[in-house]
């Protein structure tokens, strides 16, 4: 497997490798239950903080490497606003997410961001497929995931169960050569994007 060529630049924000002094930053967007909400963890505290980031820290050494959970940072403030992960679940299939602080929601950042790990899982990486799934709720996740052009799959009831209840989660994909022929579209998915919301 080839590998992702980091930091990636959007138009606003930077996707790069985490680091130790990132904690502060984590405990703060990951704390908080209204981000965690869709997620099938948290909220996070210090401890349970401390070993996300030991883990994924160790992750970054692995090889080949198979996980790339990311910081996103804004490029306007130099702070950490979220993360996004692209992993690899079986040969060739990666499954993307991101979550944000909720000071940052509503700006296009998202989408910006699903765009760029999209674009590298098909070029750096050599994935046949990104997939993502997602709560049957999680209204902003889902509308990110169309306005990527991901596409509808399934629908899996008690997909999993967490945090006391049973999850019901929405399955979208792209395939490569579905992105290949909608790379256009994409692209000017990215200026309308960036060019809608300036930067603060
Ligand atoms: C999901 C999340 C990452 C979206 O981030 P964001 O930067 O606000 O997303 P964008 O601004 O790129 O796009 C959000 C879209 O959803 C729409 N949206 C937001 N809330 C919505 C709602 N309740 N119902 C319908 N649409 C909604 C927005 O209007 C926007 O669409 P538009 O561009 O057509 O207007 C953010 O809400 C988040 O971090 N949530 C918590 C973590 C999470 O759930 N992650 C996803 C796990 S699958």
């Amino acid at each position: 497997m080839r590998a992702m060529k980091l930091p990636l630049r959007t138009p606003r924000l930077c996707v790069r490798e985490f680091t130790r002094a990132d904690f502060d930053g984590i405990l703060a967007y990951s704390s908080d239950p209204r981000v965690t909400r869709y997620l099938f963890f948290g909220p996070r505290d210090e401890q349970s903080t401390i070993e996300y980031l030991d883990g994924l820290l160790e992750s970054q050494l692995e090889a080949p490497r198979t996980r790339f959970e990311l910081a996103v940072e804004e490029l306007a403030s130099g702070r950490l606003i979220g993360a996004c992960d692209l992993s690899m679940i079986e040969g060739g299939v990666f499954d993307l997410g991101y979550m944000l602080g909720s000071d940052h929601w509503g700006k296009g950042y998202a989408t910006e961001i699903a765009l760029a790990l999209v674009e590298s899982a098909f070029l750096e990486l050599r994935a046949q497929r990104v997939i993502s799934t997602v709560d049957v709720n999680n209204r902003a996740s889902i509308r990110v995931l169309e306005k990527i052009g991901m596409r509808w799959e399934a629908v899996f009831r008690k997909h999993r169960r967490a945090k006391n209840r049973w999850w019901d989660c929405h399955m979208y994909i792209l395939p490569r050569e579905v992105w290949e022929s909608e790379r256009a579209d994409h692209e000017r998915t990215v200026q309308r994007t960036a060019g809608r919301i300036k930067p603060s």
